[in-house]
């Protein structure tokens, strides 16, 4: 059975963790990040945006991690990432994810609540938790584009979480989507988030989180990739984060980098090799690898 999000969430607010939420589109994804999990002995949250849902098909996801969730003897959880649009949203909640996103952050301050109360209110008749944004976080993706970083106003939060009844927040406080966040890294703006902290009591969520470690820049450029220049947040800031209260750290872009370091190496070294497994096999452990770090860095080794 998948695992609660709403559980796994109040334990690490509870524990002073964050639990790994990790973007899939495809098998390997799921494989490298689920015996990460287990590996590590700790909780996990497995995502899909819309982007992959059009690419792979709800379906074959949520089979995906139904599968890894039963195999596993971690808690696996799976969440509906950014959703906007409101039939995924509604056939998430249908077919039984564990919580959903509603993202609503680019509308006005009263849209934003009154779409987001709607969602609470359809997710709570199958106890479903829902996961709101306010604020903007800057960067790119599928379906969901914003240049600049408007930072969550802490007065707002409180009344955005009272009128809404969502069940954890995504607050704006630096970071940035996609692999181009920041000239320089990242510095988050760790004071705003404690002042959110102090009027916001339910779990607090960080988005466009990854770290981009410059051994995969590395290797991905030695076979032909073009990053440079590519930045993510540093450990620091991260564990600064979850001192003061952050307990879902969302990663994608780790993988997105992992994932494509491998392939190009199997691709430039073996070009005789045209096998499929051979040539994903080594992503799915390089993607272990990075998520078992992730899981180091958050703190919830030994938590599941
Ligand atoms: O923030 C979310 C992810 O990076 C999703 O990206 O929409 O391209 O799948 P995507
Ligand atoms: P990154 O692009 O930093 O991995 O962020 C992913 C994310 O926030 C998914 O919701
Ligand atoms: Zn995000």
């Amino acid at each position: 059975m998948l695992a609660d999000t709403h559980k796994l969430l109040w334990e690490a607010q509870r524990g002073r963790y964050a639990v790994g939420h990790f973007n899939i589109n495809n098998m390997e994804i799921v494989q490298g990040v689920v015996h990460a999990a287990q590996r590590m002995k700790s909780p996990v949250i497995l995502a899909t945006s819309e982007g992959a849902l059009n690419y792979a098909g709800m379906k074959y996801l949520y089979a995906l991690a139904r599968v890894a969730s039963e195999n596993a003897r971690v808690p696996v959880a799976l969440h509906l990432d950014h959703g906007r649009d409101v039939s995924i949203i509604k056939e998430a909640i249908r077919v039984g994810y564990s919580s959903v996103m509603i993202d609503a952050s680019h509308e006005s301050f009263e849209r934003n609540v009154l779409i987001t109360r709607r969602v609470v209110g359809w997710a709570r008749r199958k106890h479903i938790s829902v996961e709101a944004e306010l604020g903007t976080i800057g960067g790119v993706e599928d379906t969901v584009r914003s240049r600049n970083i408007l930072y969550t106003d802490p007065i707002k939060a409180k009344e955005f979480v009272e009128r809404t009844g969502c069940d954890s927040l995504a607050v704006a406080i630096g970071t940035s989507h996609g692999a181009y966040k920041f000239e320089g890294r990242a510095k988050l703006h760790q004071q705003l988030l404690e002042e959110i902290r102090q009027k916001v009591k339910i779990p607090l969520v960080l988005h466009g989180a990854s770290g981009v470690p410059l051994a995969l820049i590395t290797q991905a450029e030695k076979y032909g990739a073009k990053l440079t220049g590519v930045q993510g947040v540093p450990d620091v800031e991260i564990r600064s984060a979850i001192r003061r209260g952050i307990c879902k750290i969302n990663t994608d872009t780790d993988i997105r980098v992992a994932f494509d370091a491998a392939v190009r190496k199997v691709i430039s070294t073996q070009p005789q090799d045209f096998d499929p497994r051979h040539i994903l096999g080594p992503a799915r452990e390089i993607i272990q690898r990075v998520v078992e770090q992730r899981m180091k860095l958050f703190g919830s080794v030994g938590k599941a």
